[in-house]
This record gives C-alpha cells, sequence and structure tokens, in this order.
C-alpha cells in the first residue's frame, strides 16, 4: 500500500486499510551494523527498506499524475528515514511510476533501486551515447545488470566482469563480452578499451583495471563512494569535508595521470530515469531476477539468509 504525497505535503498514514504489496531487499546488514550512523543515529527509529511496488492509498493534494487505486512501484532517496518495510508507505510523486500490467509486483520491486543507480551513473553522470562502450564490473548483480540492460538499450557495446553461473544470462541481455572474474584473468582477457566503467564492487583491484581499461576522456564511476565511510568515523563536520577533499585529490589525480573523469556515484530520485525503467521494464527489456519471496513477518530469516550468503540474488518481501 503506497500514500503517495508531494514532498512538502509528507502525513501520517494512519487509518487507511492495508492491502498486498511489495518490497524488495537491499544490502541493510550494513546499515543494521553502522553503516550511515552519522546521518541516521540522531533520527532513530527508522524504517529500513527503499523499493516498494503496490497500489496507491491515498494521495497528497498537488499529486495529479497518480489516482487512488492505481498500481504502482519506485523507489524512496538513500536518505529516507521512513523505509517501505511497513504496510504504508510515503513516497513523493516523483518517485512513483505506473507498473507495467506485464509485469508483477515482486518483479516490479526488484527493480527500481538498482535501475535508478545505474541510470544515474550511466546516463546522467557518463551520458552515455549509441555506439559508445562501456564496461561494467560486476555485472550479475541488481545494479550490474540493470546497468548492462540500460546500455544495450541505449546502443552500447557493453563489456561485463561477473560470477561464472550468471555469464549465459548476460549475454542474452545484449553484452558483448562476459568475463569471470573467479575464474579469469580478467584484466587481460577484456577487449579494448571503454567510453564508461561502472564498477559496483569498488575494491582497489577493480578501480586500478577499470581506469586503465578507460579511453582517454572516459568516465570511472564506483558505487563505493567514501563519503559515508568518513562521515561515520568523524561526524558530518569533519567526514565531509574530508571525504570531500579525497574525492577531489583523486579526480585531479587521474585526470592528470590518465585523463580520465572519477566519481563516486549514488543512486538519485530521477523521474525522467524512473519513466525509462518502466518503459524498458514493459517492454520485457530491464528485468531483475528474483531469487526468493518471503513474507514481511520473515524479515529477520530474508535478512540472514542474506547476510550468510544462502542466496545469490533479489529477496523480495511480500505484504498480505
Ligand atoms: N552508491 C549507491 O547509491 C549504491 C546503490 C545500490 C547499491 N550500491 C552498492 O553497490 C554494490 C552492488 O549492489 P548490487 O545490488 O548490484 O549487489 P548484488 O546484487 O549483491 O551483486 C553483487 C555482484 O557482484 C559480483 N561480484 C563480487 N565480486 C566481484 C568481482 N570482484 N568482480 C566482478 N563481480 C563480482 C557478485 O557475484 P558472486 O555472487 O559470484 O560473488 C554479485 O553478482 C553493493 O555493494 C551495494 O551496496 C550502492
Amino acid at each position: 500500500m503506497l500514500i503517495c504525497l508531494n514532498s512538502s505535503l509528507m502525513r501520517s498514514s494512519s487509518g487507511l486499510a492495508p492491502s498486498r504489496s511489495i518490497r524488495s531487499i537491499l544490502d541493510f546488514s550494513q546499515m543494521r551494523s553502522g553503516y550511515g550512523r552519522s546521518l541516521f543515529e540522531p533520527l532513530l527509529p527508522l524504517i529500513l527498506g527503499r523499493d516498494i511496488s503496490g497500489e496507491v492509498a491515498a494521495l497528497g493534494g498537488s499529486v495529479h499524475s497518480l489516482s487512488v487505486g492505481q498500481e504502482v512501484f519506485g523507489a524512496l532517496h538513500p536518505t529516507a528515514v521512513r523505509g517501505t518495510y511497513a504496510d504504508y508507505a510515503i513516497l513523493a510523486e516523483d518517485e512513483l511510476t505506473v507498473k507495467p500490467e506485464s509485469i508483477s509486483h515482486v518483479e516490479a520491486s526488484a527493480i527500481p533501486f538498482a535501475a535508478l543507480t545505474a541510470w544515474r551513473a550511466l546516463r546522467c553522470t557518463a551520458r552515455i551515447k549509441q555506439g559508445q562502450r562501456v564496461l561494467v564490473v560486476g555485472g550479475g548483480g541488481a545494479v550490474g545488470f540493470s546497468a548492462i540492460q540500460l546500455a544495450v538499450a541505449f546502443g552500447c557495446h557493453v563489456s561485463t566482469t561477473c560470477g561464472g553461473e550468471c555469464i549465459a544470462r548476460i549475454l542474452a541481455a545484449g553484452a558483448e563480452q562476459a568475463v569471470d572474474y573467479a575464474t579469469e584473468d580478467y584484466e587481460a582477457s577484456i577487449n579494448g578499451y571503454f567510453d564508461a566503467v561502472l564498477d559496483t564492487i569498488g575494491v582497489a583491484e577493480t578501480e586500478r583495471i577499470g581506469i586503465n581499461l578507460l579511453k582517454r576522456g572516459g568516465h570511472y564511476m564506483t558505487l563505493q563512494g567514501e563519503a559515508a565511510s568518513w562521515t561515520d568515523r568523524y561526524g558530518l563536520a569533519v567526514g565531509l569535508p574530508i571525504s570531500t577533499a579525497i574525492l577531489l585529490k583523486k579526480q585531479v589525480q587521474y585526470r592528470y595521470s590518465h585523463g580520465i573523469e572519477y566519481w563516486w556515484n549514488y543512486m538519485r530520485a530521477d523521474p525522467e530515469g524512473l519513466y525509462e525503467i518502466r518503459r524498458l521494464s514493459e517492454a520485457g527489456k530491464l528485468k531483475v531476477p528474483v531469487d526468493k519471496t518471503f513474507s514481511i513477518k520473515q524479515v529477520r530469516e530474508a535478512h540472514d539468509a542474506k547476510d550468510k550468503r544462502l542466496i545469490p540474488g533479489k529477496v523480495v518481501l511480500e505484504f498480505d
């Protein structure tokens, strides 16, 4: 169940009848163990959950693009305090779009946060265009697989590194090369140089290889930006300037040494991106495989299973 309000009109959701709706699980074990504490600790208790697919229960007065009873999907901004692990969630109009009839709530709920993260990197940061070459490091994951499908839809030539079990799925989605990171020397195996590298893994080795595989003028984007780790360690007032200085230093350093643009990328709500994600999902060109669903009452088991890496892919929580 969703309550869609203009962001300036957030209200309590009490008094509304619940109905069936779905949430997908992101990697919240890091948040539970303190990641982002500099931001979230003063705001506790908070509700986890970002992705959602469900039915609009009520609307703010200034919302015109949606109606009560409509089936929608979308994702909250990463810094949201009241998440989607609840009977009702409150989202702004630009965080939601109409769910295609051709996909289920379970399928829809797995898509938006991952795909918007990929969209932000590829379209807003690197501004990829038809004919360009894109490398996705970690193409088997939700963000990486979304990035592959978005880049293919834009007419790019896509290569990726991933676990061996994902290769067939990735090639079927239109990637031209998929290299098993666990068994191959992917630095040597990946063909040619790229206009954009999206690194979903973001460790020192993938950063070095990703940067070395870029053409001059290309964009390296990591999802493992250091802002949260520095602010968690030293607080917002000290940690934020430190992380900004580190980012600027790397940007200047790589511009001089390799002639490339270096970025930390973060998900952000984007109505244009969400519209495109909806269009591609409806056309069957953008999917995020769901490995298992749990009832919202089993959220602890669902998180345990993800923490212990018992389930490799997306997990979705269902509400009765
Ligand atoms: N900055 C942001 O706003 C933002 C937003 C969303 C996600 N994230 C972060 O981005 C990362 C990816 O998210 P996700 O949802 O796509 O995760 P995910 O679904 O868990 O996928 C991770 C994938 O990476 C693969 N992998 C692991 N090590 C690899 C390596 N060295 N080279 C290539 N592939 C490797 C894994 O394969 P195996 O299973 O074979 O190990 C798995 O398929 C997470 O760390 C997440 O926290 C950041």
